[in-house]
């Protein structure tokens, strides 16, 4: 396998075995791997004329709610219009807007002189794998393929039952299979946004928002269950929040105006706000105000048990602290520290211990499994004589909240 990418510094990193993600098996993978024939990184897309099958993963980010920002995508097909051979086929991950493939990558290919269909085939097999989980989802997800024609559909299930031995969903076009992957992610922005009210409209009435999930999931509909997902301190990475923009623009851009998509997004982006309130409201029953607190935020990246910091909703909870004029510390042991300086305009503590020490306020924003061992009654004694524990992504069993508050600590969770 050949991976070429333009990030001259990442591709050196990985042809020294060093990978920068935190992705359970992903560093062992890279350092046995590569190097080797089963795996090179380079620079050079010239690399590419050895490959079979290309497939294409680049950046699609957007901007004003939707526009792709197409760069990355169109560098990407015009390197390769410079480089493709006859009888290679080309498959496209990234997330689109329905129609960009057949519209925008399609003309770019064919400016090689070669001819979609009969000269090399061309799919879109959307990346559905979630961060974190990736080499286990890889083994077990369906892999959904739209193709171009028939042959290039027929010869991307191939290669993917081939390559993974996973089930393949053949789709009737690439506009059917883009749209799936818009369909998955409006699926589960829309969820976490009524996962979140839920959890808003349970902490009114005094119960623990995810006893009311664990039961209302116990019913059957359609061909699964009920399946409330998790409320947190917000949505962040940078697919759930691009993706359902993208289906939303692309519908205003056809005269249809989607309507659950900005509702989801905006309930969604105000979440770190609703987990600043409750920091507040914990530090005022403990009679202090924010500008006289210290706040230890453990967990700085968007989801658990990833290093990723891209549009973390922990972001605006730690700028709204420091503009009410509370002390933050910050500590996460699976994020690269200059890249939290970056984000936060403050360099993270190197240990728990550092960060926690003396503080009124532990938020915990994304929960690590390293911060499993953590030892409760050893953290007890290094915070303030009064401290509130914010779990923002935690999800503490009752028991561990009984521990919390039997050793002294206020505790408070997202509808719980
Ligand atoms: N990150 C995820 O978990 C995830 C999950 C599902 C789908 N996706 C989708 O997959 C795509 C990639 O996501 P990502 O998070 O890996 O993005 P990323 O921005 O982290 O990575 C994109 C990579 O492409 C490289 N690149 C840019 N232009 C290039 C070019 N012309 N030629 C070669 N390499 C080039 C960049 O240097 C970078 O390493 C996006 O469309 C995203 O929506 C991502």
């Amino acid at each position: 396998m050949i991976g070429v990418d333009t990030d001259a510094t990442l591709v050196e990193e990985l042809a020294g075995g060093h990978c920068r993600f935190s992705e359970a098996g992903l560093p062992e993978l890279v350092s046995r791997l590569a190097g080797t024939a089963a795996f090179q990184a380079t620079t050079e897309y010239a690399a590419l004329a050895a490959a079979d099958v290309v497939i294409v993963t680049v950046g699609t980010p957007i901007r004003d709610q939707g526009v792709l920002m197409d760069l990355q995508l169109r560098g990407a097909c015009e390197e390769l219009s410079r480089h493709l051979r006859p009888g290679q086929l080309l498959i496209f991950k990234s997330t689109v807007p329905a129609g960009m493939t057949r519209e925008l990558v399609l003309p770019l290919l064919e400016r090689s002189g070669l001819t979609c269909g009969t000269d090399f085939g061309l799919a879109f097999c959307p990346e559905r794998l979630s961060e974190g989980n990736a080499l286990r989802e890889l083994r077990s997800f369906p892999i959904v393929v739209g193709g171009w024609c028939d042959e290039s559909a027929d010869a991307a299930a191939e290669f993917w039952r081939r390559a993974l031995g996973v089930e393949i969903i053949r789709c009737a076009s690439l506009e059917t299979a883009e749209m799936v992957k818009l369909a998955d992610n409006w699926w589960i922005d829309h969820n976490i946004a009524m996962a979140n009210e839920l959890a808003m409209v349970c902490a009114t009435v005094g119960v623990d928002v995810l006893d009311v999930i664990a039961a209302a999931n116990s019913i059957k509909k359609g061909s699964g269950s009920v399946n409330i997902l998790l409320p947190s301190v917000g949505v962040g990475g940078s697919c759930l929040t691009k993706d359902p923009w993208m289906v939303w623009r692309s519908a205003g851009e056809r005269g249809l105006a989607l309507r659950t998509i900005p509702a989801a997004r905006e309930v969604n982006d105000g979440m770190p706000r609703y987990t600043f309130g409750l920091i507040v409201e914990e530090l005022a029953k403990l009679g202090r105000a924010p500008e006289q607190a210290k706040v230890a935020v453990l967990g700085l990246a968007f989801k658990n048990d990833t290093g990723d910091l891209r549009a973390t909703p922990t972001q605006p909870v730690i700028a709204a602290l420091r503009e009410a004029g509370a002390e933050v510390t910050l500590h996460d042991p699976l994020v690269d520290e200059d890249e939290a300086e970056k984000t936060f305009g403050l360099r993270p503590c190197a240990s728990v211990e550092e960060a926690v020490r003396d503080a009124d306020c532990l938020a915990v924003l994304a929960w690590h499994r390293p911060f499993r061992d953590l030892d409760l009654t050893w953290l007890r004694r290094q915070v303030a004589p009064s401290c509130a524990v914010i779990d923002g992504r935690a999800y503490y069993p009752r028991e561990t909240i009984a521990r919390l508050r039997e050793l002294g600590f206020a505790y408070r969770g997202i509808g719980r």
